[in-house]
């Protein structure tokens, strides 16, 4: 009994630092991924989008799941990984608010006035480059030029496929 006792703690102690992980997203981003990839919210910010359920990866756009399940994350922590980075991805939040009141949702716009032209997104009635369009647009900062042209890329990807 007692060997059978000290068994089960040695046994239970072994799996703990996996169920932990599985409990905590965060501890298994900066147990495996944060070597490679920095801070979790750092990375969503720079590479990750959702829309409705989502997560576009800035390469991964349609597979991310998939990926994700071939690389280095143990099978338990999949959910709990997809649902870390989904909470911190960017969004068409901000468009809603930015220019929704001209231009509805973000879908709605891209599918009336967006179309991509020689692999350059361009704007419908305008016939340019949605970058080049932005840069005089609204009183637009450079950043934020860069961040709606980024935008209405992936929410083009989400309506149009690739
Ligand atoms: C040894 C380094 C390394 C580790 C550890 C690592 N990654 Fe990666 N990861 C990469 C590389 C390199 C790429 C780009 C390769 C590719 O896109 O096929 C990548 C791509 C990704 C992408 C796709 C980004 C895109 O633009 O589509 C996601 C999401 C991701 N990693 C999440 C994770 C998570 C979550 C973990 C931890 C469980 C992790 N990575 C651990 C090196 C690593
Ligand atoms: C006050 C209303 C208003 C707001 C707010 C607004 N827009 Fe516009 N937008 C317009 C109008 C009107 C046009 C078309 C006429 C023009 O300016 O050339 C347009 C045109 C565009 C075009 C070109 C479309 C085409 O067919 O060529 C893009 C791209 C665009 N807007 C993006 C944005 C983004 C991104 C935001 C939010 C940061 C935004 N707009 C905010 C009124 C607005």
């Amino acid at each position: 009994m007692q060997h059978f006792l000290s068994t089960l703690i040695a046994a239970l102690l072994f799996l703990q630092p996996d169920a932990a992980e599985a409990m905590d997203a965060n501890a298994l981003w900066d147990n495996r991924c944060e070597q490679c990839h920095g801070e979790a919210a750092e990375f969503s910010g720079k590479y990750l989008w959702v829309f409705g359920d989502r997560l576009q990866g800035q390469h991964h756009v349609k597979n991310l799941r998939l990926f994700l399940r071939n690389h280095y994350i143990p099978d338990h922590g999949i959910e709990a990984i997809y649902d870390l980075l989904r909470a911190q991805a960017n969004t068409s939040a901000r468009f809603d608010n930015d220019c929704g009141g001209c231009h509805d949702s973000a879908e709605t716009f891209v599918r009336k006035s967006i179309f991509t032209r020689a692999g350059k997104l361009t704007g419908a009635a305008s016939g340019l480059p949605v970058d080049e369009f932005l840069a005089t647009h609204q009183n637009l900062p450079k950043e934020d030029v860069e961040f709606y042209s980024k935008l209405l890329e992936r929410v083009s990807l989400e309506v149009y496929g690739q």
